[in-house]
């Protein structure tokens, strides 16, 4: 039996669907029971537990064979962020070691092996650090830049043409990937045998400039869009105004800068594995869910999730 975190979330709802489909045992932990009967359709058992709570995620782990585990991005108006993740990070290695669990996969990022500079990816690397730290086999799978991030940008390409970015320069490609390849390949890495500790380095099938992005978004949408590149600088003001805690913004505005000078990228870059899914399929799905792709009408296809 495998525990599967943020089974409701774009990266472990797919790791626990992998595994229910090749017939494995999967126990789903959730914090909210309406999300449950899905999953225990599906064939899962489900755990109501909150990461934060040692006991609660302990009794999850006893007896699995192996957990996924990851770090939810804090919620937007959060503030002592390195703490609370600290604390998250200090029940997981508890429930680590009480429930003896032999072996777990934990999702980090590229830029997760740095210490300093990389903004809320420090998060990770804290997290890699301590639960390293119990010697318990461990598969470190840092995944590069989520391609799903981009659905803020879309729909001012559906409405305006134009795709805000703030990575620079524009036509530079960055390392990205889609939530769906993360997650199958956690499967995978779970029912592998356990190495002490391994890391695997996850991009897509190619990497994007900007550039390549918009003309992706352009080519669905059968109109030009083209990249309004901002100052990462501008982030700050523009994320508070959406909400976002003054201290979250300045963590995700030094991660955005820490991809564009090229520090928060792959330890080892000529070893880094590929996935399959394209930016073309994850803005395929992101459009029809948005009802924006001219070929099938505005309103013509049920809303569809890109991460399930
Ligand atoms: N975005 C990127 O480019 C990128 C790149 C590399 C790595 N990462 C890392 O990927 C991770 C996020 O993965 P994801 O996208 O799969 O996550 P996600 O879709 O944001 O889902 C988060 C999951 O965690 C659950 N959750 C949140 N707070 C919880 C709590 N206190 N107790 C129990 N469950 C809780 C959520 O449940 P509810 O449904 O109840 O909210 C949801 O299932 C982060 O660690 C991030 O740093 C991101």
């Amino acid at each position: 039996m495998y525990v599967i975190t943020g089974a409701s979330g774009h990266t472990g709802s797919v790791v626990a669907r992998s595994l229910l489909e090749r017939g494995e045992r999967v126990r789903v932990v959730l914090r909210d029971e309406s999300k449950a009967s899905a999953w225990r359709q599906w064939g899962a058992e489900v755990v109501l537990a909150d990461l934060h709570d040692a006991a609660a995620l302990t009794l999850a782990m006893m007896g699995a064979r192996g957990a996924y585990l990851l770090l939810p991005p804090p919620p937007p108006s959060s503030t002592g962020v390195m703490e609370d993740r600290l604390r998250m990070v200090d029940a997981m290695r508890q429930a680590v070691k009480a429930s003896g669990v032999p072996h777990f996969v934990l999702l980090s990022s590229m830029g997760a092996q740095h210490a300093e500079g990389t903004g809320l990816v420090k998060t990770l690397h804290l997290a890699e650090r301590d639960l390293g730290a119990l010697g318990v086999p461990m598969t470190i799978l840092r995944a590069a830049y989520f391609m799903e991030n981009w659905s803020f940008a879309l729909p001012p390409a559906v409405e305006a043409g134009v795709l805000p970015s703030f990575f620079g320069p524009s036509d530079r490609p960055i390392h990205m990937v889609a939530t769906r390849d993360i997650g199958e390949v956690a499967a995978r890495m779970l029912l592998e045998p356990a190495l002490s500790r391994r890391v695997v380095e996850l991009t897509g099938p190619v990497d994007y400039s900007p550039d390549e992005v918009a003309d992706t978004a352009a080519r669905l949408l059968g109109r030009p869009v083209h990249v309004e590149e901002h100052n990462v600088a501008a982030m700050v003001p523009m994320l508070e105004e959406l909400g976002f805690s003054g201290e979250l913004a300045h963590l995700v505005m030094e991660l955005t800068e820490a991809i564009n000078r090229g520090h928060a990228v792959f330890e080892r870059p000529r070893q880094f594995a590929r996935g399959r899914t394209t930016l073309d399929e994850v803005f395929g799905g992101m459009l029809r869910a948005m009802k924006a792709l001219p070929h099938l009408g505005f309103g013509a296809e049920e809303s569809t999730s890109v991460s399930q």
